[in-house]
C-alpha cells in the first residue's frame, strides 16, 4: 500500500515537473529557409534543443536559398500584423525592422542580459544583433558563415593534374584545361542572390579588402564605377563562360551535387555547401577540397540570425525567451554548426571536433579581424539596407545574363546604388 502510494506520488511529481516544463518552454511559430539536406540537418537540432527546454515549435519553412522567398512572405506577414514569434533575419534588416516598430519591446533582451551575451560575443556580431540604437538585443546569432570559398571535386582535379587556385588567373587556367576535357568547370545556379555571392568574392579578391569596403561598404561612386570595378566585371564574364547550360534558376544545393558527383569541378558558394558534402557523408580533403577564393587575407562574414518580434500573451514570450536561450547554447552552437557548414558565433565554442574547413575559417576570422580584411557579405544582407542591396544585385544579374559590357555594368551599377539612396 505504502509502495503503491509513494509510486503515486512520484508519478505525480513527474507529471507536474514535465507540465511545468512544458510550460516555461511556451510556443513558438519560426519562419525560415532551411530546406536543403545539410541545413534541415542542422535546424534540427535546434528544434530538438528548443523541444528539451519544453517549448512547441510550429515549424513555417519558406523554401528558397539566400532566403528571398522567405524575406517576402516575411515581409507580408509584418505588413498584415501578424508576424511569427521568431524569423530568420539578418545585418541591417534587423534594425530596419526596428524601425517599424515590430520588434520592441525586445523581450529577449532580459535573457541576453542574464546569460551575458556581451561576453560571449564579439563587439561586431553582437551589435548586427541589437535594436533600439544598438542598446538591447533584439536577435540571436547561430553562426557565422564564410562566403568566399571554393569547393571543388578532388578525383576531377587529381585526375587532370590540377591544385586549388591561389589567384583568380590559375582558376581561368585550370576551369580552362577542365572544360577542354569536357568537364563543366563551374557549377552555378543562375539566381540572382548566387550571382551576387560569386560577384563578392570575385571583387574581394580582385579589388583587395580597402577596394571591398569603398565600393561595397562605403558605396563610393568612384569606386563603384572606376577601372577595378571594370576588371570585377571581366573575371565575371570569364566565370560565366564556364558555366552549364542547365544554370540558369539552378537551386545552390543542385550545383553542389553537381560538384559532389563529379559532373563539374568547382563551386563559389558560402560555407552551408560544406553542409551538403557533410550530409552525403563526404569528408573534405579525402573526397572535396575546400579553399578560401583568392584574396589578401579577405573574410566574407554573414551572421545567421533569428529575430524576435513584439509579441502578447505569456505563452509566446516565454517561446521566445527559450528559444533565444537554445541558439546561443554551448553545446547547441557546436552541434549545428558542424552540421551546417559555419563556425559557432559564440567565441568559447572549442573547435577540436570541427573539420578542416571550419578550423581554417576560425583562425582566418581572428587573422582578417586584426588586418582589416573581415568585411560584411553585401549578398547575404550584412552590409547594405535592402533598396541598396536589390540595386546591386539586379545590376550584376542583368550583367551575367547578357553580353553587356564590363564598363557599362560598372557605370549601371554606381547609377543604380545613386538612385537607391
Ligand atoms: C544564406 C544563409 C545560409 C544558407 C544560405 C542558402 O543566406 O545565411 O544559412 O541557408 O543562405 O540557403
Amino acid at each position: 500500500m505504502l509502495v503503491k502510494l509513494e509510486k503515486l506520488i512520484i508519478g505525480f511529481i513527474f507529471a507536474f515537473s514535465t507540465v511545468s516544463t512544458a510550460m516555461a518552454g511556451g510556443e513558438a511559430e519560426v519562419l525560415h529557409w532551411w530546406t536543403s539536406g545539410g541545413e534541415a540537418k542542422a535546424l534540427q537540432v535546434l528544434k530538438d534543443d528548443f523541444a528539451k527546454k519544453g517549448g512547441t515549435w510550429k515549424d513555417m519553412p519558406v523554401a528558397g536559398g539566400g532566403g528571398d522567398a522567405a524575406n517576402v512572405t516575411l515581409k507580408s506577414r509584418i505588413v498584415a500584423g501578424d508576424p511569427p514569434t521568431a524569423s530568420q533575419i539578418k545585418g541591417p534588416t534587423i534594425q530596419e525592422y526596428d524601425e517599424e516598430g515590430v520588434v520592441a519591446p525586445y523581450h529577449i533582451h532580459a535573457v541576453a542580459k542574464a546569460e551575458n551575451w556581451d561576453s560571449l560575443l564579439s563587439s561586431q556580431v553582437s551589435n548586427h544583433m541589437k535594436c533600439d540604437g544598438f542598446t538591447k538585443y533584439c536577435a540571436a546569432p547561430v553562426n557565422i558563415h564564410r562566403i568566399d570559398w571554393f569547393w571543388a571535386n578532388k578525383k576531377v582535379l587529381d585526375s587532370h593534374g590540377l591544385k586549388m587556385p591561389t589567384s583568380w588567373d590559375e582558376f581561368n587556367a585550370a576551369a580552362s584545361k577542365l572544360q577542354s576535357a569536357g568537364i563543366i568547370p563551374f557549377a552555378h545556379g543562375g539566381q540572382p542572390w548566387q550571382d551576387a555571392t560569386v560577384f563578392e568574392a570575385v571583387l574581394l579578391g580582385i579589388g583587395g579588402n580597402e577596394f571591398y569596403h569603398k565600393a561595397i561598404v562605403e558605396l563610393d561612386m568612384n569606386a563603384l564605377s572606376g577601372p577595378t570595378m571594370v576588371k570585377v566585371f571581366d573575371q565575371m564574364r570569364k566565370l560565366q563562360g564556364f558555366t552549364d547550360k542547365g544554370m540558369p534558376g539552378r537551386d545552390w544545393n543542385v550545383a553542389t551535387a553537381m560538384v559532389m558527383n563529379g559532373k563539374a569541378a568547382f563551386q563559389i558558394m558560402g560555407d552551408w555547401a560544406k553542409g551538403e558534402f557533410s550530409n552525403a557523408g563526404l569528408k573534405p580533403g579525402v573526397d572535396y577540397y575546400c579553399l578560401p577564393t583568392p584574396s589578401d587575407h579577405g573574410y566574407l562574414y554573414n551572421v545567421d540570425s533569428f529575430i524576435f518580434y513584439g509579441m502578447k500573451g505569456k505563452s509566446k514570450i516565454d517561446g521566445q525567451k527559450a528559444l533565444a536561450s537554445s541558439i546561443m547554447g554551448k553545446n547547441f552552437q557546436k552541434i549545428f554548426n558542424i552540421y551546417k557548414g559555419s563556425i559557432p558565433a559564440r567565441l568559447d565554442v572549442p573547435m577540436d571536433e570541427f573539420d578542416m574547413c571550419a578550423k581554417g575559417s576560425a583562425s582566418d576570422l581572428k587573422y582578417s579581424a586584426m588586418t582589416g580584411g573581415l568585411l560584411p557579405s553585401f549578398a547575404h544582407g550584412m552590409a547594405l539596407r535592402n533598396a541598396q542591396k536589390g540595386a546591386m544585385q539586379d545590376v550584376i544579374t542583368e550583367h551575367f545574363n547578357s553580353n553587356m559590357s564590363s564598363h557599362e555594368a560598372a557605370r549601371r551599377l554606381a547609377d543604380a546604388i545613386q538612385a537607391s539612396l
